[in-house]
């Protein structure tokens, strides 16, 4: 039905504000989405079984999860399972609660199929989001799937401080969550991007690592760093004990393709992030070369994408513009197709045993 019923509610969003449409969706899911979630549950399903699996020591429902940024403050967590999001990361939090940069700051580009925004981590705060999921744990709403959390520097801590910031943060949420994402990569928090140099990159994760136990780490990265430089944080990460990368983040760069005039600053997601993401995500595949598991998101919209990262070598897919643009039911969608494409594997394999 939530299928069904996309186009005209796409309509009715699509001629609101991009961030009015926005947080007036999170709160009605917020509100109703147990009953919303049980009516999406049957009509868009869960996962085929076939296509769960493990990474990084975390049993991923299915291989389609929910990009950081959509619930920066975990506040529709139980209903992201009812449209077949086998994993969902929360986030970016920061140790600080903060309003994030001044408003208009989330923009549609429609004909593109895709966004820009600078919103500038724009969240409640890490302690408020652990006691939002403390309640989740302690009501027995906390969801079937995993959720991860990702942190982030808060605005106000200098970037030379920025391990503490990570640290606190980590801190409060560990034994909360299933696994944390290290966010240096997106564009719109002053100085963040360079993080993920050499000379702060090993100090944030060994901070982050000392707080959190077993639980593990991952590391997402910008796809704006030039191949040698991804590769080179990819390597260090591991080093220091990360457990996994996402790639990629929004970019600041304005591909050719682009048919909207531009002019707004801001990460750049959706549609014409795709070539640029997919090759960066090759590059992190490289040179992770097996070690840990790469998360692929950027510009995903359809099977034929989510298949190309798997093939790759990408343990699952992350969607964050795809689902605005094209719906509640794409998890699903690219769950049904995912699994037909598996099933039709097997049974090659197999005829070709027999
Ligand atoms: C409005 C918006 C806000 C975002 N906020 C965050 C964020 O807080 N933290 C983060 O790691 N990524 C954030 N992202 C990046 C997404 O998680 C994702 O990496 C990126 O958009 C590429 O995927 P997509 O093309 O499917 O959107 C945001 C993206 C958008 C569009």
């Amino acid at each position: 039905m939530l299928d069904v019923a996309w186009p005209l509610a796409r309509a009715v969003l699509f001629s609101m504000d991009a961030e009015r449409a926005h947080e007036l969706t999170l709160s009605w899911l917020e509100r109703s989405g147990g009953l919303l979630g049980a009516t999406a549950r049957t009509t868009l399903g869960t996962p085929d079984p076939s296509l769960a699996r493990e990474a990084f020591g975390v049993k991923l429902a299915g291989p389609i999860g929910l990009a950081a940024g959509l619930d920066k403050d975990g506040r529709a967590i139980p209903f992201w399972p009812s449209v077949g999001f086998g994993f969902v990361e929360v986030g970016t939090v920061t140790a600080h609660p903060q309003p994030g940069n001044d408003k208009p700051r989330l923009f549609r580009l429609v004909q593109d199929k895709a966004l820009i925004n600078r919103m500038g981590f724009n969240n409640h705060g890490s302690e408020a989001l652990a006691q939002r999921l403390r309640g989740l744990h302690e009501s027995g709403r906390w969801p079937s799937i995993p959720v991860g959390a990702n942190i982030g520097k808060s605005k106000v801590t200098p970037l030379d401080e920025a391990p503490a910031d990570y640290a606190l943060s980590a801190e409060r949420l560990a034994g909360l969550v299933d696994w944390f994402t290290i966010n240096v990569s997106s564009p719109n928090t002053p100085g963040l991007r360079s993080l993920q140099g050499p000379d702060a990159l090993g100090g944030i994760i060994d901070a982050v690592l000392d707080e959190v136990g077993e639980t593990p780490v991952l590391l997402k990265l910008a796809p704006d760093l030039e191949p040698e430089a991804l590769a080179e944080a990819v390597d260090l990460a591991i080093s220091r004990g990360i457990s996994g990368i996402v790639a990629t983040n929004t970019t600041i760069s304005r591909p050719q393709s682009l048919q909207a005039d531009p002019n707004e600053t801001g990460g750049l997601s959706g549609a014409p992030l795709w070539p640029l993401a997919k090759d960066r995500i090759g590059v992190a595949l490289q040179a992770a070369s097996g070690r840990v598991p790469v998360i692929g998101a950027g510009g995903v919209h359809s099977v034929a994408q989510a298949q190309e990262l798997l093939d790759m070598g990408c343990v699952a897919v992350q969607l964050y513009t795809g689902f605005i643009f094209e719906g509640p039911g794409l998890p699903a969608r690219l769950n049904r197709g995912l699994a037909r494409q598996e099933h039709a594997r097997e049974g090659l394999t197999r005829g070709a045993q027999a």
